[in-house]
């Protein structure tokens, strides 16, 4: 049997935009509206609406803890100006999760921005940083004396890349000054949040919560053993998985480390360019993987991996993130007990992992990729928006509830 820590936390993952719909004032809403991405993100599950329900849903499923985002855009619609009502519905979301015996973990930042800030140039500005600090700052001093953990920012290489070096994200650029000044406003705007939400909770006498980022990371190996394939995967690791981590543990503005992790990443390097090195992906099936529906591998011993690469910095480690998109219910739950094996070998080599988050609660708004992708426990219906807790849902609850996977050494 596989024993849990004791206090383990123990739910899903959600961010505003992927699930609340109408989110009007919202970079991508625009840019949904002006054609420039392919789906709408429309009503999404209207979890605005419904998440009294879906918060009973994951209290029934045994879920001790929520990842939720905040939507600037709701919160700031028009720059300066701070909307009462969204406060008191970001207030009310977090006081129906602790009636339910949930534990918040709020995210400030998950890849989308108020529209009137992208108009002005968004991330890649130095402004920026004053904007998110000045929401931050709004939203904290609102919320604190209910949220024990928060995470800044989610995933900053993923939306750099998508963002600024693929360019299919709002505002899609392709430009690495541009996704370079990102990267460094995005570190500075997490670091000094860090120090504000710190002082917010001193001013008012209020328990330190614990503040982290939600970091993509991924499990990097090289297809064949020739010597780029093996400075690739060397570069990968220390840049895409490392690097972020390791200047904020430099600011020590770092309590724990969120962890996303999807799938791995196979380096099969053409031609001896930097960007080749940091780009080229095998493209036949190595290792005959089974895969989720959008084509990532699915490789369990990989969350191993990148729970010892981050062992070295000697914080807590909270999985914020992992999941499958699939149409067969029956590969989700394969796909969580196969990772959790792997999440508690970590705990066993030394790891202090503190919770595990499915990605999602919900299906959901896959961004570019639209709704296809089913990621929940629970099944949307986008016709009727009805909720269906799916089977995967239910052995999952089991563990939640228990803290153990029985059968399982
Ligand atoms: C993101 C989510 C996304 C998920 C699946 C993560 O990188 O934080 O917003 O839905 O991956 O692609």
């Amino acid at each position: 049997m596989i024993e849990f820590p004791k206090k383990f936390l123990w739910g899903a993952a959600t961010s505003s935009y992927q699930v609340e719909g109408n989110n009007i004032h919202s970079d991508w809403w625009h840019w949904e509206r002006e054609g420039k991405i392919k789906y709408h993100s429309a009503e999404a599950c209207r979890h605005y609406q419904f998440y009294k329900e879906d918060f009973r849903l994951a209290k029934d499923l045994n879920h001790n803890a929520h990842r939720l985002s905040i939507e600037w855009s709701r919160l700031e619609p028009e720059e300066g100006k701070f909307s009462s009502e969204a406060i008191a519905h970001y207030k009310q979301v977090i006081a129906v999760l602790r009636e339910c015996n949930i534990e918040p973990i709020v995210t400030l930042h998950h890849f989308t921005l108020p529209n009137w800030l992208m108009r002005k140039g968004g991330w890649h500005k130095k402004k920026s940083v004053f904007y998110f600090l000045r929401y931050a700052q709004k939203i904290v001093e609102e919320l604190s004396p209910s949220v024990n953990y928060w995470l800044t920012i989610n995933e900053p290489f993923v939306y750099i890349y998508y963002a600024y070096i693929q360019g299919d994200w709002p505002p899609q650029k392709r430009s690495f000054f541009k996704a370079y000044a990102v990267m460094r406003n995005m570190g500075c705007a997490h670091i000094k949040t860090y120090n504000l939400i710190r002082q917010i909770y001193k001013t008012n006498k209020l328990n330190l919560p614990l503040i982290s980022i939600a970091h993509n990371m991924q499990s990097f190996s090289a297809c064949s053993p020739k010597l780029e394939n093996k400075l690739a995967v060397y570069l990968r690791k220390n840049v895409f998985n490392l690097y972020f981590i390791e200047e904020l543990v430099k600011f020590k503005s770092l309590d724990f480390i969120g962890v996303n992790y999807y799938s791995r990443n196979t380096a099969d390097v053409k031609t001896p360019w930097l960007k080749s090195l940091f780009l080229d992906n095998c493209r036949d099936n190595c290792g005959g993987l089974k895969k989720n529906s959008m084509g990532w591998d699915i490789y369990p011993e990989g969350l191993y991996d990148v729970l010892m690469q981050v062992k070295k910095y000697n914080l807590p480690v909270m999985v914020t993130e992992n999941g499958i998109c699939t149409n067969d219910d029956s590969q989700r739950w394969d796909f969580i007990r196969e990772h959790l094996i792997n999440l508690h070998r970590a705990i066993k080599d030394g790891v202090n992992v503190t919770g595990y988050l499915y990605w999602s609660l919900l299906d959901n708004f896959e961004w570019d990729k639209g709704f296809a992708p089913r990621f929940g426990l629970i099944e949307i219906d986008y016709l009727t928006f009805a909720r269906k807790i799916r089977k995967s849902a239910q052995s999952y609850a089991q563990v939640c509830k228990t803290g153990r996977l029985d059968g399982y050494e």
